[in-house]
């Protein structure tokens, strides 16, 4: 028997929210929907945000869930938790939060509060009309365990939010080696490789944390190819999603000194109003994350 929090059993014989939220026809508003999961896995997940397009506010959310107890509790506890958020504050969410709301999950269960958070991003990103496969870094790495399909940069995701330490550990939040167990090896030189690179002072392509860090230490200054890399991802994560749902686009051209050259492109490139794009959706984001002397330069 698992040891469940009382919030857990709760939602599980109570849940909040469950069900679909059916295509609105009221003005001003759109339903996202995000899937993950597959019942042949034994656990699938449904999630439904009606969105209020012009605050980009999430009015209410409702999922549909095949799982057990920590998966029904965890999907109710997400919608809960979402609403009335922006979906850029909802993107903030993550598993170790669905997990704290709950008051902790068994740890062999975790993966369920990381099945509501991969829901909820992709029901945004389905909104913001952006393929999963072109978003998800998690489709961008290499395929460590092939039993459950998961690859490399989810592993290395779910380590550097969770602090894990052992292969255990991860299997209990993404299955990852709970199949056939050969990939333990692979997960185990992962756990090093991202224990050493979340200690190191480099800006990398997975430390999360670490780039978080050097976002908020207004003191700690980068190294041009730091301040690069972190334009390039403050761009692919926060600007380009917003500017795609309006139809357009932005690709970094060039970086000099303090000057950031983009070509806008798409609506934004034909755009009347792409000089306050720039200088609002794109000046200020990077102002704001990476350094309040930035300016940024159509070219
Ligand atoms: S390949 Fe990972 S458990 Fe089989």
């Amino acid at each position: 028997m698992w040891d469940y929090t009382d919030k857990v059993l709760e939602l599980f014989y109570n849940p909040q929210n469950q069900g679909e939220i059916a295509e609105v026809s009221e003005p001003g508003v759109k339903v996202a929907t995000g899937e993950v999961g597959s019942i042949a896995c034994g656990d699938a997940l449904r999630l439904h945000l009606k969105v209020e397009v012009e605050s980009d506010k999430i009015l209410d959310a409702r999922f549909q869930t095949f799982g057990c107890t920590s998966a029904i509790a965890s999907s109710s506890a997400l919608t809960e938790m979402v609403k009335g958020l922006t979906l850029d504050e909802a993107l903030k969410v993550s598993n170790k939060d669905i997990a704290d709301y709950l008051g902790g999950l068994p740890e062999a269960k975790m993966h369920c509060s990381v099945m509501g958070q991969e829901a909820l991003e992709a029901a945004i990103y389905n909104y913001r009309g952006i393929p999963l496969d072109s978003h998800d870094d998690d489709d961008e790495g290499a395929l460590v365990c092939s039993c459950f399909g998961i690859s490399e940069s989810k592993i290395r995701r779910v380590i550097l939010e969770n602090n894990l330490t052992d292969a255990e550990q991860v299997t209990n939040y993404v299955k990852a080696g709970g199949g056939c167990g050969s990939c333990l090896a692979n997960i185990d030189d992962i756990i090093k490789s991202v224990r050493q690179e979340a200690t190191a002072p480099d800006l990398n392509n997975y430390g999360v944390k670490v780039a978080t860090e050097i976002v908020t230490s207004k003191e700690r200054s980068l190294t041009n190819v730091q301040k690069i890399a972190l334009i390039q991802k403050v761009l692919d994560e926060e600007v380009r999603p917003v500017l795609i749902a309006d139809g357009g686009d932005v690709e970094l051209y060039d970086v000099e000194g303090d000057r950031v050259k983009v070509v806008l492109q798409g609506a934004c490139g034909s755009c009347s109003s792409s000089t306050a794009t720039l200088k609002i959706a794109i000046e200020a984001r990077l102002q704001d994350r990476v350094s309040k002397n930035l300016v940024v330069e159509a070219v």
